[in-house]
């Protein structure tokens, strides 16, 4: 018996508008690659082959066209529609057929992990459990699921967003379930004060029913992405956890400098007396042309040209074109398709969160 993955791809993400007005937010590039992709390779990582992507109503054919039938990653993918975000347990409820009497394991599409989900899925799939949750302590549990215990450290509760968090144990995106007690636990909950059918809430309706759920605590680093600063901060985590050693497939040319942790993509060209600090990672065919400075925590998407600009801290997505005059950018994400143009020279600071499409003169 194999264990199908489930990756949700929905959502409004509203928190990301502008850039999610074009497409979904599991598509923003973080080091190189979009987050859905990371979570897709982790999945496959941990030995799943089939894949399940349910589709919102943001975008579905943006991701329908990057990752195709998942053959070049190594998977094998069937897409299926959610339309409107009834929530978490609806999307599920959505595999039912797909997954049919075999185990599986869901995984929000916006979620990402330093070390991955291979060990718990191998302590899921050695186990009786009916599900399996991930944990992780965070400062500020109010804005997830949140988990309480027993004074024997036995999961008791689960609570979606709690005004009054009963521990610091936030809920991460994964979830491991056995067919078909979920199922039925999805069909008997209401929809929460949001409006939607909550996943937590179903995986409580199995605790109520005395079925066996298991959790683990994750190691390493979660995040959920959010927001931008969410964005800007994954891509920081990735940069330093998943390249640990420079690769330069593109052009470094004579007089410009590369120093640090980088990837240099095919195609990429580092012009002049361009500098380049990691980490840092420069997409496929970008040109960073004389004059530019990319600093620590940058990753620059495909297709872009870089000029006389200085970019620190900062995700610049595909097909951006910045003519920067001395310009400097820090803590930025930047939609794809955008183009910067600085008129004058002035010493200054800016901070941009900018769509897709975009054309700025500063
Ligand atoms: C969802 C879940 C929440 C979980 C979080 C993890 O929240 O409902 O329990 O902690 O994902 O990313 P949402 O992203 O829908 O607000």
């Amino acid at each position: 018996m194999s264990v199908k993955g489930v990756v949700l791809h929905g959502g409004f993400g509203t928190r990301l508008r502008p850039l999610t007005h074009t497409g979904p937010k599991q598509l923003i590039k973080v080091a190189g690659k979009p987050v859905s992709q990371w979570v897709l390779e982790d999945l496959r990582d941990a030995g799943v082959k089939d894949i399940a992507v349910i589709l919102g109503e943001l975008g579905p054919d943006r991701v329908i066209e990057y990752y195709g039938d998942g053959s070049w990653l190594g998977v094998n993918l069937t897409y299926i529609y959610q339309g409107y975000p009834y929530g978490l347990a609806h999307a599920v409820y959505l595999v039912k057929s797909f997954v049919g009497d075999e185990p599986f394991i869901v995984y929000l599409g916006d979620n990402v992990l330093a070390e991955g989900i291979s060990e718990h899925t191998k302590r899921f799939l050695e186990s009786d459990l009916d599900a399996l949750i991930l944990l992780s302590q965070v400062p500020d549990p109010r804005k997830f699921g949140v988990a309480q215990f027993d004074d024997k450290g036995r999961l008791v509760k689960l609570v979606e967003k709690p005004k009054e968090p009963p521990s610091n144990f936030a809920l991460v995106g994964v979830y491991f379930f056995r067919p078909p007690h979920i199922f039925k636990a999805i069909e008997a909950i209401k929809p929460s004060w949001r409006g939607e059918l909550e996943i937590t809430d179903a995986i409580q309706k199995l605790i109520d029913w005395r079925l066996k759920v298991g959790y683990s605590i994750v190691k390493g680093w979660w995040k959920d992405t959010g927001t931008p600063e969410d964005i800007i901060e994954v891509n920081r985590l990735l940069l330093d956890h998943k390249y640990p050693m420079s690769i330069v497939k593109g052009r470094v040319e004579q007089g410009s400098l590369v120093e640090g942790r980088v990837y240099i993509d095919e195609g990429a060209v580092i012009e002049g007396r361009a500098v380049i600090r990691g980490p840092a990672y420069i997409g496929k065919n970008t040109i960073i042309k004389d004059g530019s400075y990319i600093g620590p925590y940058t990753s620059i998407g495909d297709n872009c040209i870089i000029q006389d600009v200085e970019i620190e801290n900062s995700v610049i997505m595909d097909n951006v074109v910045i003519e920067g005059n001395g310009l400097r950018i820090v803590d930025s994400l930047i939609g794809s398709s955008t183009r910067i143009k600085r008129r004058s020279s002035r010493p200054s600071g800016h901070r941009l969160i900018v769509g897709e499409n975009t054309l700025i003169e500063l």
